[in-house]
């Protein structure tokens, strides 16, 4: 089968890693014995568009996507615009335009890759978080001076939006999850102690969806324990489910704590297919090491595997993963791993291992 993906780099770093998961998807579809196969579409989308343009992508964006079977996305952003034009411009339109309302944040811990955290010196440690993407703090609604103040005294605001409906997606999805996994945890987090509406309905459906599943074992954290617990009692965590902002700052802190940013991978998903879903490295553009050739690749190519998962392709899914880490295995690693190797070299390497996979 033939799987059409769009493939968006846009800004910064985002480029120089999309080429290197291109690379990898392009070379087990050739040893695939014709079983599949990727026909990719690149839509130059970004910043630069941006400046030509006056707009992130164009008008007509979600519809020239909507057919192709996933979407492969870099990073936006750019130190001259600023990054919340980038942001809802093309990643955040793409997101909440697709309802991509589930986004799995895997946090890995690979071989060879030392943790900044003294406590985590295994390497077994498999964390998912899974983000609710649609709503919640990121829901877009609010605006500025609404008050009609003049400079100095203006009053913004900027709510969160909480749906049982949403919530309840949300949470059911985390449990089947957990369900397919060898630690059948889930842990939710809030902080419906301070947020006493939106977060409490999150805690009531938990409580709620948790009863349907007896076989797993639920249980609930505020979020600011959650980040003291993620640092001293890394083994306690399987599935962590939490709203928009929480799970973003939470798995940025877990992929640092696996060693890099540069390694964390996600996937935006439409858990119906309704929508493509999009998959791409956590980090950003870093325009601070764009254009040396020195990005770590990982993120990225990690991310193609989760979209081989997504295709159905489970054993091509496995030998990315193994492949990645035989190379940090064999101390094959970027400058954020404390290593020299450049880009182009992980990403030889990841492929050499493929080959011997
Ligand atoms: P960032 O993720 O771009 O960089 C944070 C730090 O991690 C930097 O020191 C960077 O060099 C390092 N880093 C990131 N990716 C790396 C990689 N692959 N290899 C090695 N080191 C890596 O986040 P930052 O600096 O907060 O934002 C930079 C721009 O990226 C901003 O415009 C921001 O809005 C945008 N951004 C976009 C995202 C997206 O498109 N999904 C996500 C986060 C930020
Ligand atoms: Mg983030």
């Amino acid at each position: 089968r033939t799987f059409h993906i769009a493939a968006i780099p846009a800004d910064g770093v985002g480029t120089e890693v999309l080429e290197a998961g291109r690379t990898l998807l392009d070379a087990l579809a050739a040893d695939s014995g014709g079983e599949f196969a990727f026909e990719w579409t690149d839509y130059p989308w970004g910043t630069d568009y941006y400046h030509r343009t006056g707009q992130m992508m164009p008008d007509d964006g979600l519809d020239q996507l909507r057919d192709v079977d996933a979407i492969y996305f870099g990073a936006v952003g750019a130190p001259e615009v600023p990054d919340h034009v980038t942001l809802w411009g093309l990643r955040l339109a793409i997101c909440q335009g697709f309802d991509q309302w589930a986004n799995v944040r895997p946090v890995t811990f690979h071989p060879g890759v030392t943790s900044p955290l003294r406590t985590i010196d295994d390497t077994s440690l498999d964390w998912v978080v899974v983000r609710e993407n649609s709503e919640g703090e990121y829901s877009g609604l609010g605006g500025r001076n609404l008050a009609g103040r003049g400079p100095g005294n203006e009053v913004a605001v900027q709510s969160s939006l909480f749906t049982e409906t949403g919530c309840e997606r949300i949470v059911r999805f985390a449990f089947d999850l957990a369900r397919t996994r060898q630690r059948k945890v889930v842990t939710s987090v809030t902080k419906s102690n301070a947020q006493q509406h939106g977060m409490v309905l999150w805690d009531d459906v938990f409580a709620r969806v948790a009863a349907d599943y007896p076989d797993v074992e639920a249980n609930s954290c505020l979020v600011d324990a959650m980040a003291a617990r993620f640092v001293l009692h890394p083994e306690d965590l399987s599935v962590v489910v939490a709203s928009n902002l929480h799970a973003d700052v939470l798995s940025d802190l877990g992929s640092a704590l696996a060693g890099s940013l540069g390694l964390a991978t996600s996937a935006n998903l439409n858990p119906e297919r309704r929508t493509p879903s999009m998959f791409e490295p956590v980090h950003g553009s870093a325009p601070d090491i764009a254009g040396k050739g020195i990005a770590n690749p990982i993120g990225a190519i990690g991310s193609a595997g989760l979209m081989l998962s997504h295709f159905g392709l489970h054993d091509a899914a496995t030998r990315v993963r193994d492949a990645i880490d035989a190379t940090t295995a064999a101390g094959v690693l970027p400058a954020d791993l404390g290593g020299d190797a450049t880009s182009k070299q992980i990403t030889e390497a990841v492929l050499d291992h493929l080959e011997t996979a």
